[in-house]
């Protein structure tokens, strides 16, 4: 039995304290970099107190990507972050942050580490990290890395909270890597080429809090037919590319995003196809469990975002998924380079999509922000397939996510090859945006929709004309009139 003291070398005992006394460390205006990522990893006790004491004020917080509400929610609600980078998820601070009070940083995830290292204005004050342990060699992160090993470079103090409750068996699961200048040796997912731990000089620790809490698990959708559907749809186009030659029959590594569809699209790969590998920056249930079956050899990613069912399969036999799975820090997991040499298919949800391949992944009605671009656009850009998958409507019908015109955009034309919806595929590959905008409607677009999207499309040919037509004194009437009306229905 691996006690809490086990996992400290006997040098750093002394820096133990509590939670409560840890958050007294942090004053005003300090720049804070929190561990997690997609609600794995982050600490909870420290940012509680930080909460309760109050006195934190002007806070600029830093994460790898969303957390959870024992940190993002907290701090938001105590009214002392002024200031959040990169992706969120959570209620309270999208709240703050569409009132206008919070500053949201909307970084691509790969560009977080290189922008700290090389144009920080400034060293973080703290880095705040959550672990399995501590060795001679350096910090053990629990079940992802994000961006937890520059925000230690980086900081001046850091702050531990080691978790006891997770499996000391963690060590040897990460690949800890920094990017410099040279090529980064990935050549397969599964390719390790850094460190099992992050590197941290002792005298940077500056308090190590002990917990045994355990860590929450994010919560899944079971996929619905709609979910379903669109899977069905991606597997029929990924069969047809295999069939025509331009994948191989396992198919080229593999990044999907979060939530319903992922997991659905996940199960049927699983069924059709053998020998998978994914190069990705989060794993859900279903991809773990391709893993367990062996149908995926080789996982790369930066986080393991698990149910508490699939998790304890995971804790039960950390020593055969450190085989198969490499949790590796963001600035790898979402590498351009990495994702171009490997050729990744990339799939992702959007929120809306223009009848020209436009993406928004991002903004409601322009202006509200859901969660942010996260890993999206790294993927979006440098992978060999770039497929974004989406129901046809919103809110019951009353939006169509096919549109003329995207009310934000965080993917051009330049970046997507294939829409998909419940109704088809769309593939924009060699197309001019006419033959796009005739290809998405006509195969993506919800019925009820299409004779208004035609007519848009027909009135701007022949109003407009040029390369892309638009009438651009209509191309957000639809989102005015859902604004205005509640329905973008004429
Ligand atoms: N217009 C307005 N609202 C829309 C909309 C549209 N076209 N499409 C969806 N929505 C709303 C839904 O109604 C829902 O609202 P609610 O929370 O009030 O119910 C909300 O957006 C989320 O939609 P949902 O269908 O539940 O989608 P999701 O959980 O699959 O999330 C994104 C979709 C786009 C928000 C999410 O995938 C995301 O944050 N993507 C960006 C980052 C990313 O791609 N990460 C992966 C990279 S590896």
């Amino acid at each position: 039995m691996v006690t809490a003291m086990d996992r400290l070398p006997n040098e750093l005992r002394d820096r133990l304290m509590t939670a409560r006394q840890a958050a007294a460390l942090i004053g005003e205006n300090c720049r804070v970099g929190f561990s997690g990522f997609t609600l794995v990893g982050y600490p909870r006790q420290v940012p509680r107190e930080i909460a309760a004491l109050g006195q934190a004020k002007n806070m600029r917080v830093l994460t790898g990507a969303s957390v959870g509400e024992e940190l993002d929610g907290a701090l938001a609600e105590a009214g002392l972050m002024a200031y959040r980078a990169p992706y969120q998820s959570s209620k309270s601070l999208r709240a703050g942050i569409n009132r206008g009070e919070i500053a949201y940083n909307d970084l691509h995830l790969s560009h977080l580490a290189g922008m700290l290292d090389n144009q920080g204005p400034e060293e973080l004050d703290f880095a705040v990290l959550e672990c399995a342990a501590v060795t001679k060699d350096g910090i053990v992160p629990a079940a992802s890395v994000g961006a937890s090993d520059c925000f230690v470079r980086r900081a001046k103090r850091v702050i531990l909270e080691l978790n006891y409750s997770l499996p000391a068996e963690f060590l040897g699961m990460h690949d800890i890597y920094r990017e410099g200048t040279g090529c980064i040796p990935i050549f397969q997912p599964g390719d390790r080429i850094g460190s099992p731990c992050i590197p941290c000089p002792p005298e940077k620790i500056a308090a190590i809090v002990l917990t045994d809490s355990p860590a929450p698990c994010p919560s899944f959708k079971a996929p619905d037919e709609l979910s379903w559907q669109l899977s069905e749809n991606i597997l029929r186009f990924l069969k047809g590319e295999v069939a025509a030659g331009r994948q191989p029959e396992n198919l080229r590594p593999i990044q999907s995003g979060v939530g319903s569809v992922a997991n659905s699209v996940l199960i049927g790969l699983g069924r059709e196809f053998r020998d998978l590998r994914m190069y990705t920056e989060v794993m859900q249930d279903s991809a773990f469990e391709l893993v367990r079956r062996g149908i995926i050899t080789q996982a790369s990613t930066t986080a393991l975002s698990l149910s508490a069912e699939a998790r304890e399969k995971f804790y039960g036999d950390l020593d055969f998924y450190k085989k198969h799975i490499v949790l590796r820090p963001q600035a790898i997991a979402n590498n351009p380079e990495v994702i171009r040499r490997l050729r990744l298919i990339s799939m992702n949800t959007p929120i809306e999509v223009d009848i020209y391949g436009n993406v928004n992944s991002t903004h409601i009605m322009g202006t509200q922000i859901m969660n942010g671009v996260g890993g999206s656009g790294d993927f979006a850009r440098n992978a060999g397939l770039t497929i974004f998958a989406t129901g046809s409507l919103a809110k019951g019908g009353a939006i169509s996510c096919i549109v003329p015109m995207v009310s934000h955009v965080d993917h051009t034309e330049h970046d997507v090859d294939v829409i998909v919806t419940e109704y088809g595929a769309a593939d924009l590959r060699w197309k001019s945006p006419r033959e796009r905008a005739v290809c998405i409607i006509e195969n993506c677009a919800h019925p009820d929709y299409r004779p208004q999207l035609r007519e848009y499309f027909r009135e701007a040919c022949t109003v407009s004309r040029g390369q892309t037509p638009h009438i651009l004194s209509k191309a957000l009437s639809w989102h005015q009139r859902y604004v205005e009306t509640g329905s973008m229905r004429l």
